[in-house]
């Protein structure tokens, strides 16, 4: 176990950014694997009654902190007083157009927030990591499946974000060899608790595919506009790697288990294997949901590639870990959560 400041040991993970989407199941996974936990969140992008919702689901209520990572003294506060021995960092600003509208806000909140953090935990000894990483961290033009070796290269603020952390974390083991720290690549996350007491509840219009497939079968969305029928692919349409957050967040759990036999630096992918594409997608979830999607395919995205799938075998090795819920899984929990909270946290 790390070493807090004041001498005795700590086996608290601080989980930043756990209300927020994928860190609200990572909460849920820390507690069926009988992990003490302390949420750190600014409400920036979640809502507070996710704190009620993973007291129903675990049954008793987790130590929430509201605060800003940006923080340190707060942070470095927060990392004794709970004697926390590693940290689960998913907070962070998501929105890939956003980033490109406001490139400093990305790098203030995903950089500069989680150099403030590090400095924090360096300061307590705690030495122990899991950042959210991203499968934008790769280049474009890769083979597939995407090993962890393949090239990088981000072509958006938000990527150059997560890929500036993964060389910032590398350098500082590097330097200080007895850090523990694995960037967790992710690639599409989706679905939810099955208790559909917590899933992904966005803001305006959602930048993702199933989230917007939910609203369009819920009849808050009129149709789905599909984003180019002309690619190489076995129906024209995108292919993506989607996961179920509840594996991504059990992918979690592994790598913390790892992390406290091995020190070191490590990347790895957390996906299915599977490519998917988005008419495939469309009718696993008319299946799911028992609802025809309306859909029109318009013109392709700039900056979209044609397809996107995760090679798994690092994760498998090194976690003993690899995805379990198949696509119609995925499906029906995203709609059981979407039905019992059609507008999400409200
Ligand atoms: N959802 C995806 O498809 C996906 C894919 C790859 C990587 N990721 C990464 O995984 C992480 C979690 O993603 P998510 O989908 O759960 O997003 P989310 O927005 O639902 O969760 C992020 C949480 O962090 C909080 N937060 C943001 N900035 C903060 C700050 N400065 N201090 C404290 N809290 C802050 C937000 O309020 C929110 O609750 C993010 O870092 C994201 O970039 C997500």
């Amino acid at each position: 176990m790390a070493s807090g400041a004041n001498g005795s040991s700590g086996d608290t993970v601080l989980v930043t950014g756990g209300l927020g989407y994928i860190g609200s199941h990572a909460c849920v996974a820390l507690a069926e694997a009988g992990r003490r936990f302390v949420i750190v969140d600014n409400l920036a992008n979640s809502s507070p009654r996710v704190l009620d919702r993973l007291q129903r689901i675990v049954g008793w209520r987790p130590d929430f902190v509201e605060a800003d990572i940006g923080d340190g003294a707060r942070m470095a506060r927060v990392l004794r007083e709970h004697r926390v021995g590693a940290v689960m960092h998913f907070a962070g600003s998501k929105a890939v157009g956003e980033s490109v509208a406001l490139p400093l806000d990305y790098y203030r909140n995903n950089v500069a927030g989680t150099l403030a953090l590090l400095e924090a935990m360096r300061a307590q000894a705690v030495r122990r990591l899991i950042f959210s990483s991203s499968a934008t961290v790769y280049a474009a033009d890769n083979a597939m499946p995407l090993r962890e070796d393949a090239a990088l290269g981000a072509s958006n603020p938000y990527g150059r974000s997560k890929l500036f952390v993964e060389h910032m974390l590398r350098d500082l083991q590097a330097a200080e060899p007895e850090w523990a720290i694995a960037c967790l690549r992710y690639f599409n996350p989706v679905g939810a608790h099955p208790s559909a007491l917590i899933g992904e509840s966005p803001r305006g219009i959602p930048n993702n595919l199933v989230p917007y497939i939910a609203q369009v079968a819920v009849g808050r969305r009129e149709r789905l506009s599909v984003f180019g029928g002309d690619y190489g692919t076995a129906d024209g349409t995108g292919v993506r790697d989607y996961v179920h957050v509840l594996d991504v967040a059990e992918g979690h759990v592994a790598a913390l288990r790892h992390l406290e036999r091995a020190p070191g630096w490590v990347a790895v992918n957390l996906g299915t294997g599977q490519g998917v594409s988005v008419l495939e997608i469309l009718r696993e979830y008319e299946r799911a949901s028992g609802i025809p999607i309306p859909f029109q395919v318009v013109q392709r995205r700039p900056g979209d590639i044609a397809q996107c799938w995760a090679e798994v075998a690092r994760a498998r090795d090194l976690f003993a870990w690899r995805a379990r819920r198949d696509l119609g899984e995925m499906c029906a929990d995203s709609w059981r959560w979407q039905q019992a909270n059609p507008d999400g946290y409200g």
